[in-house]
């Protein structure tokens, strides 16, 4: 039997109805931007998240450029971002004309590495920082994160792409940070029927000025106090994004367990399976084994034979990248990145994998 990667075809039931109902009703209306569907949304993220502002935008990618701006990071500003994480953070540093230097990540928890975070701090004093909370975990050091940026007045923008649902110490990982942003991409945990994002803050300013930014930098309909642009939030996601939260936790309920699944049996295999760092529940977003590489070569042959599908999330750290040769300021660190993506290999994880899928998997690993 063949395995996907990823299924998002598995709506929990009604769904589909009750989308198809709503689709109707709006086009109906030609109630296709903003009004009640995108309050709702941005009422609901606010209240499930604990921040005191939720902004709904047009991308996960725009929601960091809004941080971005929105906290003043512009020409000539450094920025330290990790390097392995999705090409998206480092575009949006270079988007807001921001100068981006990468900083290796820990071998542990597979996130930006502290001690070099606060190395690259002392040398190159960023104006900027984006911590990504990648795999559907964050870093062991959080709080230290937060609290050595704030001493050393480097404003740390947090990539929650992957990260809706995650907690940290009982709370949302996007709870206490001072932006967070938000990927609303179909293929995430908390995924539309097609582009959205959100920029979540208790920040009076930033919030204010994400919300005109992401709208041609408007003060009044006719009044632009900025140059913005239009990463308004389409109604149409915001409607499918309210719908999908009513079965959110069963959602996620249904790849924590899958992931865990995979720990134990895994483990006893003696294949390595990265867990979240104490303090985290995780959402489930991606399932993270760790190869040796020659192995790992061997095991994607064995897998694509038998048809079951697999990620390597990321092939390559960012410093890497071809495009990031005009724009990278310096890297920072050694090569975890590089290490993780060449012994990195995730299983096929998704909402509502059957026990028979599951077993599949596992028998071609056996
Ligand atoms: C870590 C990370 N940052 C940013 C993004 C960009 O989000 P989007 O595709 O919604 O622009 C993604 C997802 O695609 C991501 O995984």
């Amino acid at each position: 039997m063949a395995v996907p990667f990823i299924d998002l075809k598995r709506f929990e039931p009604g769904l589909q109805d009750a989308w198809n109902q709503k689709v109707k009703e709006l086009s109906a209306n030609t109630q296709f931007m903003g009004g009640p569907e995108v309050n709702s949304l941005e009422e609901t993220l606010l209240k499930d998240n604990q921040t005191k502002y939720a902004l709904g935008c047009a991308n996960g990618t725009d929601a960091i450029q809004l941080a971005l701006r929105a906290s003043e990071i512009g020409r000539g500003d450094t920025v330290l971002v990790p390097d392995s994480t999705f090409w998206a953070t480092f575009e949006a540093v270079v988007n807001v004309s921001a100068d981006p230097v990468t900083v290796d990540i820990n071998r542990n928890d597979l996130q930006m590495d502290y001690d070099l975070f606060c190395e690259a701090v002392t040398k190159f004093k960023p104006k900027a920082a984006i911590l990504v909370h990648l795999y559907g975990w964050g870093s062991a050091k959080l709080s230290d994160f937060r609290k050595f940026a704030k001493e050393n007045n480097v404003l740390l923008i947090e990539d929650g792409a992957q990260s809706y649902g995650v907690t940290y110490k009982g709370e949302s990982i996007y709870k206490n940070a001072l932006s967070s942003t938000i990927s609303f991409y179909p293929a995430k945990v908390l995924g539309a029927a097609g582009d959205a994002g959100a920029v979540l803050t208790s920040n009076d300013a930033i919030a204010e000025k994400v919300r005109s930014l992401g709208n041609h930098g408007r003060e009044a309909h006719y009044a632009h106090g900025s140059v913005g642009w239009n990463s308004r939030i389409d109604t149409m996601q915001a409607a499918y994004l309210n719908l999908a939260l009513k079965h959110f936790s069963s959602r996620m309920k249904s790849r924590q367990d899958t992931a865990k699944k995979y720990r134990d049996i895994l483990s006893s295999m003696n294949i390595m399976t990265v867990a979240p760092p104490e303090g985290y529940v995780e959402n489930g977003y991606l399932n993270v084994t760790i190869h040796e590489a020659s192995r790992r070569e061997e095991l994607k042959k064995i897998l694509g034979d038998k048809g079951i599908g697999f990620g390597i999330v990321y092939p390559g750290p960012v410093s890497e990248q071809k495009g990031a040769s005009d724009y990278i300021k310096a890297k920072v660190g050694g090569e975890n990145a590089k290490w993780l993506s060449e012994s990195v290999l995730n299983l096929p994880l998704f909402p509502y994998m059957t026990d028979s899928e599951f077993d599949e998997v596992i028998s071609a690993l056996k």
